[in-house]
This record gives structure tokens, sequence and C-alpha cells, in this order.
């Protein structure tokens, strides 16, 4: 028998590997041959761990499959009867079904450091087509696709790239920013521990696209088991030739190395991440110069979140056309959604931009897990807005939430039920700033505490009107002098709140 059970840390922190240890042993005692694959994760983690079994007509999930349930699964695999954890073929579950997956195509389907499995799931096809192409053709493949930055800003990936190919340097370098530290999101580590090669292939390309022989992927260090797995994944393909100083005999030269962050939100900043991996505070760098012009060391750089390098080789692939084919206006392709908080099936739903967050909540997240109304959801981490109910109909692309005061940031939704305090929650994105601040610029160190202040008193219902008055006045100096994103976004969260839910800031109350 073939089986199948997740190494993701979603799946480990639901017991995989008790459950793949008790497998073993079963299998053992009652003199089963059984072959154990430890794949990605399929991203339906209320189903975690999730046992696959082969059969002639595809994997049959089952699941969660805890220690204690093993047994009585070997009986009815042995007597080929049905479990109750049967969830049928794992392809035709609606929740993977209903999906576009495209850079999540092998995730959760292969054994993330067999390079025999990658190759046999169309793995270093891109990188094959892009050692025959021009470094022009390749920025321009990249460019025609209209794929974006997925770490949040959704600045144009092809024209970043160009950029960085135009620059005149002895030395250049391709920097993946896996610094994931948006609350509710798990895509990047997703990548990095379950289709590492995929994220090696799309920086591999990005360096022969710009002429960068030196690549550096900074993870956060609370992803340990995603550090273990890159390392050993550049490893592994350093010895097979597809990294290295001649990549799979045609003289170009790329070499990867990993970074483990220190635990600083605004290090996913990419100038204060450039300076953590210098050695140095990870302190925000004033711009211009952009670091495509003077980056790392001070050499042309080329910085994109792991999901955009890792769509690289896909695009590269099946060709431009192929993935522009996909999504909404000019968000084109497809995103990786992190369905996370009070939902009752939280996971990873890629799907061609132009879905709606209803869609997203009601038809993937199964409504929310207490049951009761969903009330609010904040989409694109914590400096993202907070939607209320009437606002759930809106498309999911960048330009249809950009004209809600609203992000989409890395694609993380976190919801909320009617039992949430928006006054809090307020606050709270107050004093995520004032830990989080490197304390560069003023509207954002002293702001953000003084907004945590304003906030305490509207809840103490201390002077309301001339308090909210003041918080306004106080979000507009962040959002217009802050020197990055860590001040000037923290607004969206304080102001959605703010505009959508006014009762929670005293607007109803007598006292007025
Ligand atoms: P930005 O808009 O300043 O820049 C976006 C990117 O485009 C940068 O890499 C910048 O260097 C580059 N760029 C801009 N103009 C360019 C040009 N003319 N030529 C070449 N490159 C150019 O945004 P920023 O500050 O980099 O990112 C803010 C975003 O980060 C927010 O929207 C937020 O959603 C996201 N974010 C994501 C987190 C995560 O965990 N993924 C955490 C925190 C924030
Ligand atoms: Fe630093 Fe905050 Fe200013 Fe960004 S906005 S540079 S995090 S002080």
């Amino acid at each position: 028998i073939k089986l199948y059970v997740p190494r993701d840390s979603a799946a480990l922190a639901l017991g995989a590997d008790d459950t793949a240890a008790t497998l073993a042993a079963e299998a053992a005692r009652r003199g089963v041959a059984i072959e154990l694959v430890r794949n990605g994760s399929r991203g339906l983690f209320w189903l975690e761990p999730l046992v696959e079994v082969q059969t002639a007509q595809g994997r049959v999930a089952y699941g969660p499959v805890a220690a204690e349930d093993v047994a009585a699964l070997f009986d009815t695999l042995l007597a080929g009867a049905e479990h109750p954890l049967c969830h049928g073929l794992t392809d035709d579950i609606p929740y993977l079904k209903q999906q576009e997956r495209l850079t999540f195509a092998r995730v959760g389907i292969t054994d993330p450091l067999s390079l025999a499995d990658y190759q046999a799931h169309e793995g270093f096809a891109g990188l094959r087509k892009a050692l025959a192409l021009s470094s022009s053709d390749i920025v321009q493949t990249v460019l025609d696709s209209g794929l974006r930055g997925r770490g949040g800003a959704a600045f144009p990936a092809g024209i970043k790239w160009r950029t960085v190919a135009q620059a005149q340097a002895a030395q250049k370098y391709v920097v993946c920013n896996a610094d994931e530290g948006d609350s509710g999101t798990f895509s990047d580590r997703m990548v990095l521990e379950d289709d590492p090669y995929m994220l090696i292939e799309g920086m591999t390309i990005a360096g022969l696209a710009v002429g960068a022989s030196e690549g550096y992927i900074y993870i956060r260090s609370e992803y340990p088991h995603a550090v273990a797995v890159m390392n050993q994944a550049i490893a592994l393909a350093t010895a097979a030739g597809f990294l290295g100083d001649d990549i799979l005999g045609s003289g170009r030269a790329f070499r990867l190395q990993v970074r483990k962050a220190a635990g600083a939100y605004v290090c996913g900043e990419e100038t204060a991440m450039l300076e953590s991996i210098e050695g140095k505070r990870g302190v925000v760098r004033a711009k211009p110069p952009l670091p495509a012009l003077a980056g790392l060391f001070g050499q042309p750089t080329v910085i994109n979140n792991v999901i955009t390098l890792a769509t690289v080789p896909v695009i590269l692939a099946r060709g431009a056309a192929f993935y522009a084919g996909y999504g909404m206006g000019r968000s084109r392709g497809t995103l990786p959604f992190q369905l996370a908080g009070n939902l009752q099936y939280g996971g990873l739903v890629e799907k061609a931009f132009g879905l709606t967050l209803r869609e997203l909540l009601h038809d993937f997240g199964g409504g929310s897990a207490t049951g009761r109304p969903i009330r609010a959801v904040q989409v694109g981490g914590p400096l993202g807005a907070y939607l209320p109910e009437s606002q759930f109909d809106t498309p999911l692309d960048y330009e249809a939430f950009a004209a809600l005061g609203a992000v989409v940031g890395h694609g993380g939704v976190v919801a909320f039920d009617d039992r949430v305090d928006m006054a809090e929650q307020a606050r709270y994105a107050m004093e995520f700033c004032a830990i989080e601040s490197c304390g560069k610029c003023t509207p954002c160190r002293i702001g953000s505490t003084r907004g945590v202040e304003v906030i305490q008193r509207i809840q103490q219902n201390e002077n309301r009107p001339q308090q909210i008055h003041l918080l306004r006045d106080l979000c507009d100096t962040m959002l217009h002098g802050s020197l990055c994103a860590m001040g000037g976004m923290t607004p969206y969260p304080v102001l959605s709140a703010l505009n959508h839910f006014p009762e929670d800031f005293g607007a109803n109350d007598a006292a007025e």
C-alpha cells in the first residue's frame, strides 16, 4: 500500500509525525508492506493530518487521522470497506476541485525533497526554457504575464526585473523575501516547506534574467522547518547541477544561501531586510535609491516575495499568455489566498483574481467556525483594512480593493464574528505598530504610541468627539508622513474600523 502523510508544519502541529510512526508500526505488526511518502500539505487544514492512500482511481483522502485512528483505518483498508474519515478521491474534494492551482499545482502532491518527483510534475521545465532564451526575452515573458509582486505591494515584477537587468554592475543579487509576517498568512511557508525546488527554480530564472549569480532567501526564524527544508533542497539541487557554477551544463552560474531572520516584523520591509542580511540592525533605508539600482551591499538587486518567484517557473513553462489568461483587470493570474481566523474551513485557496470575498468566506471557508454571523474581515495582514459585510461582494482585485481604501496584500483573509470589538482591534493595530516600529521616523515611532492612548480615551469615553477628531488627524499624519508601510498603513485598519463600525467607538451612546 502506498500512503502519504504530510510533513508540512501545519500537519506536524496536528500530530502528523505520530500518525506516520503509528502507520509504520501497525503495518509492521500486521506484516503489510507499505510505502510511506511524507508529502507537503494540500492546504485543507481542518483535515490534517490528512492521510492519502494510492488506489487505481487516484489518491483517496482520510482525515483528520490521529494515531488512535490508525488500527481501524488498516482494518477497513484491508477489508475494502468504507471508513468514516474517508473523503473520497482527494482531487474531488470540492474545496480543492474548485481551485485554480497554478503556483500550488504540485503542493501536497509531491515529496518536497524528491528531485525525481519534482521533475515528473513539470519541475525545471521553466528553467530549461529560460536557459534557451535571452535575458531580455525572459524579462519580456514575465512582463507579458502581468505578474505583480505577491508580497503585497503588487508592483509589476517584469518592470522591477527590467530595471535590474539594465543596471550596470559587476555583481547583482536576487533576494527572496520569506519573512512572512502578516497575520493569518502561510502561503510562503507552504512553498518553502512543500515545494522548495519551485522557489529555487524561480530564483535561478530571475538570476538568468537580470545577470545575477548570487541569491539569498531571507526566512523568518519562526519557520524552522522551512529553513531546514530549504537548506536541504539547495544542497540537493546544487549536487544535481540545477544550481551552482554550471547550471545544467550551460556555463551559467547561480548560487543560493539561506539567511535566518531574527523575528522583527519590519525586517519584511525590503530595505530593513537588506540591512539585516548585511549583518546590521533592521532599520528602514530611505528610498530612493531603489534596491533595484542600489540594494544588497549597494548593488542592483531583485527583491521579490516567495510567491512571486515561485510563480515564475509556471509562467516560463506554459507561456505568458497562459498565465495572463487568468484574472481580471490589471490583476492577472492567480493568488493563493489564505483563509484564517473564525472560519470553519481554514486553508489555502488558489484562485484567479476576481472571485468575491463572500465566495471565499462562504463557498470555501464555510462561514464562521462559531456559526455566528461574520461581522468583519481583515484582508492583507495587520496593516490591511477591515471590511464590513456590505463590502463582501467586492471582487478580489488590487484596484477594486484600493478603491475601497483596502488592500489585497499578500492574500491573508482573517474573519471575525459578531462578538469582535472593533475599537479594540483599532487599538491593537496602533499597539502592533508601536511594538514593531523600527523607530526611524516620527509619525510611526511616536504616532503609534499616541494612537494607542487616544483610542484608549475613546474606549473610556473621555471627550470622545475631540479624541476621534484627533485620531483622524494622527492617521492622516501617519498615512502621509511615514517613511515605510509600517507607519504608513497602520491607519488602514484603524480608519476602516472607525468608519465602518462607528458604534464600537461610542457613536450611538446616549451620553454624546
Ligand atoms: P512599494 O510600493 O514601496 O514597493 C513595491 C516594490 O516595488 C518594492 O520592491 C520597490 O523597491 C519596487 N519599486 C517601486 N518602484 C520601482 C521602480 N520604478 N522600479 C523598480 N522597482 C520599483 O511597497 P513596499 O513598501 O515594498 O511594500 C508594502 C507592501 O508590503 C504593503 O502593501 C503590504 O501589503 C506588504 N506587506 C507584506 C507583508 C508580508 O508578510 N507579506 C508584511 C507587511 C507588509
Ligand atoms: Fe521605521 Fe515606522 Fe518609519 Fe517605517 S514608518 S521607517 S517602521 S519608524
